[in-house]
């Protein structure tokens, strides 16, 4: 029934129109790109979201099992406090990663947050009781808010692993591609200073020739399977670029590395060699 439930709210298009004005704002706020790709987690070579929601969660699991012990109550409340604190950043980086998602997976993103919202309040409540010596209504607004944000994680776990939200979806396609050296064709035919696409083993690489050096990479984005193939090439040498055209994640063509997001991770890239003038291509 649960996986029915969320599956119906992946569709629940009565969402998109909050969804879309609140991407708006969340993407006028966070308009400095060295901030966002701070809040993406580009810098880390890692969705920062994940990392940072490890501190709220732990400290109100942690109260919760403190608030069934004797004599726990002063810990108890200084882990709320903490985990209150904490979800703020955590919040920040997780609105940031949303406003780049697909409408389906924003769909869900935005009943993620909300639950998450709900049981932040519930926390600031059981703070507030515990404050004024209600101790029994801040234990109860407590294990309210850990329900709560218990939901939350499920549809966060589901955003992640079945909507792939966070995931670099150009990984599988490495695991497509040879091991063994594989030839593309006559490095002549190649031009030079654009990006050029070929299929090997079905999977789509982009060759970039700068005279007989040619970068290669997955063409498919990590970030959410953008072309990089229609992509601009930015920057020049060692350090060209390539910018996806969906959502402008930066990669550099050498090594893949992740100069912009909102990709967090690189992007997969080949070897390459030359010889008596044919191209070929391995997994690293
Ligand atoms: S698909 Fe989003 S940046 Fe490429």
């Amino acid at each position: 029934m649960l996986r029915q439930l969320v599956s119906r709210l992946e569709k629940f298009t009565a969402l998109d129109s909050v969804s879309d004005r609140l991407q708006e704002k969340v993407q006028a706020v966070a308009r400095p790109e060295r901030l966002r790709d701070v809040l993406h987690g580009t810098w880390l070579g890692h969705p920062l979201h994940p990392v940072l929601v490890q501190l709220p969660v732990g400290a109100f699991l942690s109260a919760g099992v403190l608030d069934a012990l004797p004599g726990q109550r002063k810990a108890a409340t200084t882990l709320i406090c903490v985990g209150v604190a904490s979800a703020a950043p955590a919040a920040a980086a997780g609105w940031v990663d949303w406003s780049s998602l697909s409408r389906d997976q924003r769909r869900v993103g935005l009943v993620h947050a909300a639950a998450n919202a709900v049981a932040l309040s519930l926390y600031v409540g059981s703070l507030a009781a515990r404050f004024t010596g209600r101790q029994g209504w801040g234990r109860l607004l407590a294990y309210a808010g850990l329900s709560v944000a218990g939901s939350g994680a499920y549809l966060g776990g589901h955003l992640s692993f079945e909507q792939g939200a966070g995931m670099n979806v150009a990984s599988p396609d490495k695991l497509r591609l040879p091991a063994d050296w594989a030839e593309v064709g006559d490095i002549a035919e190649l031009p030079e200073n654009r990006p050029t696409v070929r299929t090997i083993d079905g999977v789509r690489v982009l060759l970039y020739r700068v005279g007989n050096d040619v970068t290669a990479m997955v063409e498919q984005c990590g970030h959410q399977g953008g072309p990089l193939g229609e992509g601009e090439v930015v920057g020049s040498g060692a350090e060209a670029c390539v910018v996806c055209p969906w959502h402008g994640s930066t990669f550099r063509l050498t090594d893949g590395v992740a100069q912009h997001g909102p990709a967090a991770g690189d992007q997969p890239t080949l070897r390459t060699r030359v010889r008596d003038g044919v191209l070929s291509v391995a997994t690293p």
